[in-house]
């Protein structure tokens, strides 16, 4: 799906190449995180694989494309298929959210009807629905990244590329916005991500690519973020802690569900949080005789409304409060 192949890539007027000898391939469907020091190379690999730049040797592979055989002129088709969000969000600030979602498609072409349908479709999968009249300034930071990465997925790509998507957003929003990265991965995205969080990466034990002066010097299969000292860490705040160990939590079982029965099922709303729910509602076992041992039956399941996933933000959905306490971007 992507490859790269002793990649070497030299900048203008720089002595050293910003990336060396990097070589590896991602295959279909893989959540992969891209870690390593302010420049090591992360930006620059993903710029290559989006085809914003073009490699000084090797080659990049990306969905059966050798990138520097590809035309200037098929380029917009090629990043049809490639979706990418990037720190600063960068929204159209005088649209509204559809229309900063829908550009993409009319850019391309889309018919009128296809945009109606789609749109709505990507922002109720970010759990934005309802907020489609608003301005980006009129939404909190983890919402206007939500925004971003609908305008990234309306188009249905195979690759979502993410470039420190985090990376202005407090730690609740942030496990939030991972928790949406790692359910459009679920749904079959590829998903590559270059971050400094070690803490997702530790936590989510997806595969990791760690670049140092821009070479590889890490590539597991489900790694942690490697030797943590110098990179800071999430401060430990008691509430959001806890929303961020129940997120995490959460995409666990999603996965194990997955990797157990091969089919993505909708994470189901009696999970772990209302698991509490059930021990404080459920009625205590009656003994209506002494002499008979109580028969152990599980606890009811707690009545939930029925509710679409796809009309849920992440956050509802696992019960992490609600936006208003989101910080916006900090720049
Ligand atoms: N357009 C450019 N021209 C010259 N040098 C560049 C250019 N872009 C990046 N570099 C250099 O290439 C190296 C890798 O940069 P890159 O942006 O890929 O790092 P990064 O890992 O994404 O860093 P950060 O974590 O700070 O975003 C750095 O030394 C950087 O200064
Ligand atoms: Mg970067």
């Amino acid at each position: 799906m992507i490859r790269f192949e002793n990649v070497i890539k030299r900048y203008r007027g720089t002595s050293k190449p910003a990336l060396q000898n990097v070589d590896f391939e991602v295959q279909r469907g893989e959540f992969v995180f891209l870690v390593g020091a302010s420049g090591s190379g992360k930006s620059s690999c993903l710029r290559l694989i989006l085809r914003e730049d073009t490699p000084s040797e090797g080659r990049v592979v990306v969905l059966g494309r050798d990138l520097r055989a590809l035309p200037n002129r098929k380029v917009p088709y090629f990043r049809r298929h490639v979706g990418a969000v990037f720190q600063d969000f960068r929204l159209l600030p005088t649209k509204t959210v559809f229309q900063n979602v829908a550009f993409t498609l009319q850019v391309i072409g889309s018919s009128k009807g296809f945009i109606q349908q789609a749109v709505p479709e990507a922002l109720a999968l970010v759990g934005l629905a309802g907020k489609e009249k608003r301005l980006p300034h009129e939404l909190s930071g983890g919402e206007q990244q939500r925004v971003a990465i609908a305008r990234a997925l309306v188009n249905r790509p195979q690759v979502l590329l993410a470039d420190e998507p985090t990376g202005n957003l407090d730690p609740a929003t942030s496990v939030d916005i991972m928790q949406l990265l790692a359910r459009i991965n679920a749904g079959g995205t590829t998903v590559v991500m270059a971050t400094h969080e070690a803490g997702f990466v530790d936590q989510m034990r997806r595969r990791v690519i760690e670049l140092r002066h821009g070479e590889i010097v890490r590539d597991e299969s489900s790694g942690g973020y490697g030797d943590t000292s110098g990179i800071p860490r999430l401060g430990p705040q008691a509430e959001r802690g806890a929303a961020a160990t129940a997120a995490l939590t959460a995409v666990q079982e999603l996965r194990r569900e997955i990797s157990e029965t091969g089919q993505i099922e909708p994470v189901r709303l009696d999970q772990a949080p209302a698991a509490e729910t059930a021990r404080e509602t459920a009625p205590a076992a009656p003994h209506p005789d002494a002499e008979q041992p109580p028969i152990t039956r599980p606890a009811p399941a707690p009545r939930i409304p029925e509710v679409s996933m796809d009309e849920l933000g992440l956050a509802d959905r696992l019960g992490l409060g609600q936006d208003d306490d989101e910080v916006g971007p900090t720049r």
